[in-house]
């Protein structure tokens, strides 16, 4: 199969082919695409060698499937492009996520909802991915009315530039800013632009894809978002209101018996998951699980995981391994 990466030398998109050979996928032939200024590159992928190739010349050669991290104006103008010649495009930027016509994944919880019909399949925003895949169990069984979360956001989230950033501030090197602030030793409470409504798009990207993801209007959600100067994956505070009571235990065993959560709770040992313990891995990490005191029916917990793999790159391939097992390209 002609598999076509866009937006191969960016830390996705890196990753990526880090997860497609570790995973085995059957890729007879890669195709990789960057911005004109990596045309040529090399990039070292089973170890054999591929050139970096432009975006024209990648679609003319029909990759049965393309899997893009280039950016949201890079897909709005790639991604049609490929569909038109039969390539399955599954998309990490935003640009796709809220589009009626499309479809937002993540294979734990809808990947069912997939038909042969969907060229372009959006991939959702790291920080909602983890989140879902934790609500989606709990939400079946005690029916979620209500989601209060903070993040504590890693800068590989950023990109490159981002972690060229605080490698530069930990070295006492003046470089290029990702970031309006310092990162290093600093704590940044926007991620994204500000909207009309005071939230930031990533928060309202929360709000709105987890709603998609989980087929239910109903769930209200409220986020604060923050970067911090952390490498290994994104974390999450969440406390969970239900219309239904719960039991601790009951949970902790739902998550437990969970495809893809890892539950790490054990408070007498200080047992809980960190950023370095998700780092480079493909599952969610769930402890500190508790009942809210402040209010019935109410659940804390928290969520880690590695942005750059189930946050993006992992659930990706997960998508399109699952079209492969349903024979829907
Ligand atoms: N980082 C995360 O945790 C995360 C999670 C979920 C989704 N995403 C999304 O994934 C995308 C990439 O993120 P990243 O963190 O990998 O960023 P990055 O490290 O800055 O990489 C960006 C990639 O896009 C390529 N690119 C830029 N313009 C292009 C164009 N016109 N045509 C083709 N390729 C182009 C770049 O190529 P050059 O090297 O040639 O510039 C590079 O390969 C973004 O949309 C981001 O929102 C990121």
């Amino acid at each position: 199969m002609q598999v076509a990466v866009v937006g191969a030398t960016g830390l996705v998109g890196s990753m990526m082919l880090k997860v497609l050979e570790e995973r085995n996928f059957p890729v007879d032939d890669l195709i990789l695409v960057a911005s004109e200024k990596s045309v040529g590159k090399e990039i070292t992928f089973k170890n054999k060698t591929y050139k970096v190739i432009s975006a024209a010349d990648a679609i003319a050669k029909k990759p049965a499937i393309a899997l893009f991290s280039a950016g949201g104006a890079s897909s709005l103008e790639l991604a049609p492009k490929f569909a038109e010649v039969g390539t399955t495009v599954i998309d990490n930027s935003s640009a796709w996520r809220m589009d009626v016509t499309k479809k937002l994944i993540v294979p734990e919880v809808n990947a069912h909802v997939l038909t042969k019909q969907d060229k372009i399949i959006a991939n959702p925003n790291c920080s909602t991915i983890q989140m879902v895949v934790v609500l989606n169990p709990l939400h079946k069984k005690y029916k979620i009315k209500r989601v209060v979360v903070s993040t504590y956001q890693s800068v590989t989230g950023t990109g490159v530039k981002a972690v060229t950033q605080l490698m530069n501030e930990r070295k006492g090197i003046s470089g290029e800013m990702a970031y309006k602030y310092p990162i290093d030793l600093n704590v940044i409470p926007q991620i994204d632009v500000f909207l009309d409504n005071g939230y930031t798009k990533e928060e309202m990207k929360m709000v709105n894809e987890t709603k998609k993801i989980m087929s239910d209007g109903s769930i209200a959600l409220t986020a604060t978002t923050v970067r911090i100067p952390v490498m290994g994956g994104h974390s999450e505070a969440v406390n969970i209101e239900f219309s239904i009571d719960f039991d601790v235990e009951e949970v902790k065993n739902i998550l437990h018996n969970t495809k893809g959560v890892i539950v790490m709770d054990d408070i007498t040992k200080q047992i809980y998951p960190m950023p370095m313990h998700a780092h480079n891995k493909d599952e969610v990490f769930v402890g500190r699980i508790r009942r809210d005191e402040s209010q019935p029916k109410t659940l804390n917990l928290w969520v880690v995981a590695d942005n750059l793999r189930k946050g993006a790159a992992t659930n990706a391939v997960q998508i399109a391994e699952y079209l492969l097992e349903k024979n829907l390209m």
